[in-house]
């Protein structure tokens, strides 16, 4: 059956919180910080659900007096990759972003992602500049963009 898209809701953070373990090995959320999230107004946060369980998530931020909108975290669970959901899940948050005026849609990456990167490529995100020292263990970043078009 194909993934179904929705928003967050607070009884999906154990498995969210469960796929954030396994996709990153430095730089996670805790059960706060998701749980802050799905409060947030000022984020779209969906999940991507099979009738067995959570197949991925991904966040975007707003701010206020900004068009610019940030992809915050997107991960998707191992036996789930490779099938376009990522995308899926990045196409319809840009939508979101796009619908409240957003201009455009940014983000940060690990140097060393090389999956993700190609993956934001592939959706059209160009690489605006380089983040020395962004992550926690000293990890070198890039900033990425997307353009909105409206
Ligand atoms: C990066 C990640 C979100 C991709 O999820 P996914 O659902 O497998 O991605 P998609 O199937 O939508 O892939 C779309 C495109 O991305 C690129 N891509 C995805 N995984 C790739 C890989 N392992 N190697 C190279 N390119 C890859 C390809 O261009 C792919 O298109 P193709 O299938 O036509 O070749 C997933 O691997 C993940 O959760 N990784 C751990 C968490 C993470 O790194 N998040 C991003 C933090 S910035």
């Amino acid at each position: 059956m194909k993934p179904r898209l929705r928003a967050a809701t607070p009884a999906d953070l154990p498995a969210i919180l469960a796929l954030e373990e396994s996709a990153f090995a430095t730089d996670r959320f805790n059960h706060r910080q998701f749980r802050y999230l799905l409060r947030q107004a000022r984020a779209t946060f969906l999940v991507a659900r099979a009738e067995h369980g959570l197949l991925g998530y991904g966040v975007v931020l707003y701010r206020v007096n900004s068009r610019r909108a940030r992809l915050y975290t997107i991960a998707v669970a191992e036996t789930a990759r490779g099938q376009g959901l990522a995308s899926a899940l990045i196409t319809a948050l840009a939508t979101e972003a796009r619908r409240r005026g957003c201009r455009q849609l940014g983000l940060e990456v690990r140097a060393d992602n090389v999956a993700a990167q190609r993956l934001y490529e592939k959706l059209g995100f160009r690489v605006a500049n380089p983040l020395a020292d962004y992550y926690e263990d000293g990890g070198a970043g890039l900033r990425m963009t997307l353009p909105l078009d409206h």
